[in-house]
């Protein structure tokens, strides 16, 4: 696993940092899969990175860069399946990574590589989750980090990042633009912009896919995961259909991707059997990370999910919230709304009789990383002096 290549025109290329794009059709490229040598799994390996290595293009691990990402939970969500009467329902706990969301695996594969070709710089541009997750990694392997982020970015969300120290500039400026913009630069100056679409990270996303077969024992019938540029998606199908090449699985689930209604460039796309993305006119939705209106994989996912009976639906910020809230009061899970759009997919999907068989909905991130779309339900909070206590708690506590 040397090369590149556009799984959209097939077009091969040497792997060079900042130039992941294909010069043919502009997509990102990904890793292509050359070897005919039979990959193991190294069970007794303690690092997610170390079982799994056959499967990455990294010809050595060095654990002091990890942060004890992967290996992540998967549970049966088993109030809602009785509840609801759903056959198997699972959540692969992404949340449960060190900065709190699937972005660590990709990270994680990144500094990897970054390390054994002496580059000494990273970015990337986001404001968000992937930022946090730079920037952390960043630290842990003494690399400069540079994160570009949106004018106007919210101090909460500053702040993961700002934590770790990396360089961060906000730019006024058209945000899709900035993605390209930061290629040219990176070659420029050095740095190594491994964004959302980066064949490093897809690499790293695809160890979820492994890890989802192993702990089930077989692959499942759907995988259902929140879309935004398209790269996790990317990497979890790359990671069940390489599963499947090296005969662990005898089939690829049928992947389920989710866009928010107020910014779905895809679903609209695969809706109306379009094979280009066209950028979305005008985004509105409390799900930020989700929100990418002109996403730099989109034809390449859509060509991906068809050849491979996948769908990508769209669901209302409504639906994520109270998702979001069922998996919070049934599962224990708190995740972001983004995350939870899967739970919401599901029950659309369900209600329209199309699921048979088990599911596992990815839960990309953590809650607290989105807080502001929550608050406090007034009916469970009371206040209290210390003579009044008893009272109060034999008032409100359930009998
Ligand atoms: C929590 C969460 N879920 C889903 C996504 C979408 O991932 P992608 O941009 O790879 O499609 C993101 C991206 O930042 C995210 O932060
Ligand atoms: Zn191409």
């Amino acid at each position: 696993m040397k090369q590149l290549r556009c799984f959209l025109c097939q077009q091969n290329a040497p792997f060079i940092p900042n130039q992941i794009l294909c010069s043919r059709c502009g997509q990102p490229m990904l890793f292509a899969d050359e070897s005919d040598q039979k990959k193991k799994i190294q069970a007794e390996k303690k690092l997610s990175l170390e079982k799994y290595q056959d499967f990455l293009p990294l010809d050595s691990i060095d654990p002091n860069l990890c942060l004890g990402e992967g290996q992540t939970p998967l549970i049966r969500l088993l109030k809602l399946e009785n509840e609801y009467k759903f056959p198997p329902l699972l959540a692969k706990v992404e949340a449960a990574n060190p900065t709190l969301s699937f972005k660590d695996r990709g990270t994680a594969v990144l500094v990897q590589k970054v390390k054994q070709l002496g580059i000494k710089k990273i970015g990337t541009v986001s404001t968000g989750n992937m930022a946090s997750s730079t920037a952390a990694y960043g630290a842990r392997a003494g690399l400069e980090t540079t994160l570009l982020v949106k004018k106007g970015t919210s101090i909460g969300a500053l702040l993961s990042s700002a934590a770790f120290n990396p360089l961060i500039i906000e730019v006024d400026g058209d945000y899709g633009q900035l993605f390209y913009k930061s290629y040219e630069l990176g070659r420029k100056f050095g740095i190594y912009f491994a964004n959302s679409v980066d064949p490093l990270r897809i690499e790293g996303y695809k160890l979820t896919s492994l890890e989802i077969c192993l702990q089930l024992g077989e692959a499942p019938d759907y995988v259902f995961v929140p879309v935004s540029s398209g790269g996790h998606l990317l990497g979890l199908l790359k990671g069940f259909i390489e599963f499947k090449e090296a005969g662990f699985i005898s089939a690829v689930p049928t992947i389920v991707g989710i866009q928010a209604e107020g910014c779905s460039p895809i679903a609209r796309a695969f809706e109306a059997d379009r094979e280009q993305v066209e950028r979305f006119p005008r985004v509105e939705t409390i799900a930020h990370s989700i929100s990418n209106p002109n996403p730099p994989a989109g034809n390449l996912v859509l060509r991906l999910i068809r050849e491979n009976h996948g769908l990508i639906i769209a669901v209302s910020d409504e639906e994520m919230l109270r998702a979001q809230q069922l998996l919070c009061q049934q599962e224990g899970l708190f995740v972001q709304p983004e995350s939870a759009s899967t739970l919401a997919a599901y029950l659309k999907l369900k209600n329209l009789d199309k699921i048979q068989g088990r599911a596992v909905l990815v839960l990309t991130g953590h809650g607290l990383k989105a807080a502001e779309n929550n608050s406090v339900d007034n009916t469970r909070l009371f206040q209290s002096t210390l003579q009044e206590l008893e009272s109060i708690l034999a008032f409100a506590s359930r009998s």
